[in-house]
């Protein structure tokens, strides 16, 4: 079936145009006030909002910033394999190329439930909405090495040897754009790779318009309807965020064009994206987007998404201590080990860019450690450590050893270990492919208050991409979700609303109430 036609709804509330889905929805929330006494009054609350959805998929582009790296030159090759559907010998026997660990691509829900046998009926995430389809995705993208991309996957020492032989030829003429490198940003010990660099080596505003003029000319030399942006080059340095220089849209750009010091690589790539209309996603965890890259966003309309790619350890951590916390086990401490022998490995044995990492991975457990006021008194938190180390031999086959201490009925322990390895690119391509497709659907969908006005896109920062990230960007002064259980509901929620569907509440009265 062509995207977003395996099944109709049929409901007033729903209208199929041939150009957009229209649903009127209603979005049934409670509101809570606080007595005098202390007690709640809740009140069940209504807001009625449109959305409209453009149901013609786009020919899309993605541009990854860092594309001959071990992530970059595994997604490529990843989706080179699925479009030609190949087949490849490995010891264990065949494998085929798949899209495992995508979201997208790899899970379903449920769409209702069979009326002849009252079964449920799941349907694959990708076909909720007419999404693009990644095997359809044209890749490009910059890195500050010159390897083509049939070098940089040898280098990545990820795939098996009868796969790359496979894809090598393709890879081969794909080179990366040259790129911005400002030495203070990353790790000193990747000097060596960069030799494919543009002059400069801070920021300028001649840097902003060569990406612009980038972006621009994959998109005509690919005849692209849209193009996404996304970071997965080293992690950066944090900025220092200065009053002046990078806390408001014009400084920002004020300070790019008089070369200030403290602009990251990764923000100039934001601002260029922005200038474009390119959506611009980081899964790295530095702050890039410092306070003045997210207000000209919002002063463009343009879509940001970050930060981070959430893959091994703290997927597992905010899906383990979402479950933990709600099943009311006093979770006490949080002991993270990881040890990798890829170039992010070695990027990170840097103290600065260790300290980014170390940010990113803290706080993702303090939503639901906040929210349960019976195990925790206000500013209460489980104690929480994070060590990183480089280990060459281990290659990109991340180690990350994790305890979970926790207390129990009447003074009792429950002590939990557990040892994650798995190709850390692996994890992260899926995740690429799910944050560009995802990213690009938010596009496409617009929404009003009920028959009133124009309408209008979603706020600049996709926090509906959290699932997929560590540390997410949230709009200025809005929570952060970092329980996948909830992130996971927003995403499936959203996509459902856009075809008038109500939120899968799970409770099954049809096999209960007979
Ligand atoms: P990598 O080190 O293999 O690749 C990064 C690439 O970026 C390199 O090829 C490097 O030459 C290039 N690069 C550095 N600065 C650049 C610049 N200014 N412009 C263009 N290219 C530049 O690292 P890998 O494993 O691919 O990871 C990429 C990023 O994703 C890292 O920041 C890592 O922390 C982050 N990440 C990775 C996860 C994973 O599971 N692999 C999970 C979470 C985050």
């Amino acid at each position: 079936t062509a995207a977003g036609n395996l099944f109709t709804v049929t409901s007033p509330n729903v209208m199929y145009t041939d150009s957009t889905i229209e649903s009127k929805y209603t979005y049934r929330t409670t509101s809570v006030t606080t007595g005098p006494d202390g007690r709640f009054t809740a009140t069940p609350k209504e807001t009625l909002y449109d959305f409209k959805t453009e149901r013609s998929v786009p020919k899309t582009g993605v541009m990854l910033v860092g594309w001959g790296g071990n992530n970059g030159s595994t997604v490529t090759a990843g989706i080179i394999a699925n479009r030609r559907g190949l087949t490849w010998d490995t010891r264990e026997g065949p494998r085929t190329a798949n899209y495992y660990g995508s979201i997208v691509m790899g899970s379903t829900l449920k769409l209702g439930t069979d009326a002849a046998t009252n079964r449920d009926v799941n349907i694959p995430f990708h076909d909720v909405l007419p999404m693009v389809h990644p095997n359809d995705l044209v890749i490009g993208g910059w890195d500050i090495s010159s390897l083509d991309l049939a070098a940089s996957m040898d280098r990545a020492a990820v795939l098996e040897p009868t796969l790359k032989s496979m894809v090598r030829k393709e890879m081969a003429e794909m080179r990366p754009l040259p790129s911005i490198y400002y030495p203070d940003f990353i790790a000193a010990n990747q000097e060596a790779r960069a030799d494919n660099v543009l002059p400069g080596a801070k920021a300028e505003w001649a840097h902003v318009e060569k990406l612009r003029a980038d972006i621009r000319g994959f998109k005509a030399d690919h005849g692209l309807d849209k193009v996404i942006v996304l970071w997965t080059a080293n992690t950066e340095r944090f900025a220092d965020i200065i009053d002046g220089v990078n806390d408001t849209a014009d400084n920002l750009l004020a300070s790019i064009k008089s070369g200030h010091d403290e602009i990251a690589p990764s923000t100039v790539f934001v601002v260029a994206s922005i200038l474009e209309g390119a959506p611009f996603i980081n899964g790295s965890p530095q702050n890039t987007f410092v306070p003045g890259a997210i207000a000209l966003a919002e002063r463009h309309n343009a879509f940001i998404g970050g930060d981070d790619f959430k893959s091994g350890q703290t997927k597992m951590k905010s899906a383990l201590v979402d479950f933990l916390i709600n099943a009311g086990i006093r979770l006490t401490s949080i002991a993270s080990y990881n040890h990798l022998g890829n170039n992010d490995g070695k990027n990170l044995s840097s103290e600065r860019q260790f300290r980014s990492k170390e940010i990113s991975k803290s706080n993702v457990v303090d939503d639901m450690v906040e929210a349960n006021s019976v195990l925790y008194k206000p500013g209460e938190k489980p104690d929480h450590t994070v060590v990183i180390k480089y280990m060459p031999a281990v290659g990109d086959n991340k180690r990350a050893l994790d305890e979970y201490y926790a207390e129990i009925f009447m003074g009792g322990h429950q002590t939990i270990s557990l040892f994650n390895v798995c190709e850390d690119s692996l994890l992260a391509s899926p995740l690429i492919i799910d944050l560009v497709l995802i990213g690009e659907m938010m596009t496409r969908i617009q929404w009003r208050s009920s028959g009133e006005g124009e309408f209008k896109s979603f706020h600049s920062v996709l926090s509906v991409l959290s699932y997929m990230l560590k540390a997410p960007l949230t709009p200025p002064g809005t929570p952060v979700v970092n329980a996948l259980a909830k992130q996971r509901a927003a995403l499936t929620n959203i996509f459902r609303a856009c075809v008038g569907l109500e939120p899968e509440s799970d409770m099954t009265l049809e096999h209960k109430l007979f």
